[in-house]
């Protein structure tokens, strides 16, 4: 099977019904994505397919690359994506995390949110954030640094 992963066509023999999460970490070597609880509860596993924020362990492998030149984009790949390195920068200024467990989901999820839009209310993004746990509870210094992010974006 292939498709796109941050940017490089990739080639991966896998079990179709394999979690994408385990494809990314165990195959593709890219360790930013998650694994919290498997299950679709907590959003650590957050990558973006096609910018769509997508909980990478409850999405199977088959439904990935039957779809038509599908692109994802991991923790890793917003490096490189300038509003990704923004909200990762914004993140760091805040010192948003605590263990860092939850965050790389997050900053997934808030990239994808301010590529849609720019300037969210404070509803769109507790709608954004509603698919992730953080059991550290930073969630005070996660929205300063949404705030902040916005703020770069929109000043
Ligand atoms: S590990 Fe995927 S939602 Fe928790
Ligand atoms: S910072 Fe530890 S789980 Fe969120």
């Amino acid at each position: 099977m292939s498709f796109k992963v941050n940017g490089r066509t990739v080639e991966v023999d896998a079990d179709p019904d394999a979690p994408l999460l385990y494809v990314l970490r165990n195959d593709l070597d890219f360790k930013g994505s998650r694994f919290g609880c498997g299950t679709g509860h907590c959003g650590a596993c957050t990558v973006l397919i096609d910018g769509h924020a997508v909980q990478s362990c409850t999405t199977p492998l088959w439904s990935v690359s039957s779809a038509p030149n599908p692109e994802i984009l991991t923790i890793e790949g917003l490096i490189a994506d300038p509003i990704g390195a923004l909200v990762r920068e914004a993140f760091l200024d805040e010192q948003a995390a605590q263990c860092g467990y939850c965050i790389n989901g997050i900053i997934v999820s808030v990239t994808a949110l301010l590529k849609r839009i720019p300037n969210p209310s404070q509803a769109e993004i507790l709608e954004a954030l509603s698919r992730h746990l953080c059991r550290c509870g930073s969630h005070v210094r996660i929205l300063r640094a949404v705030d902040s992010a916005i703020r770069m974006l929109t000043p």
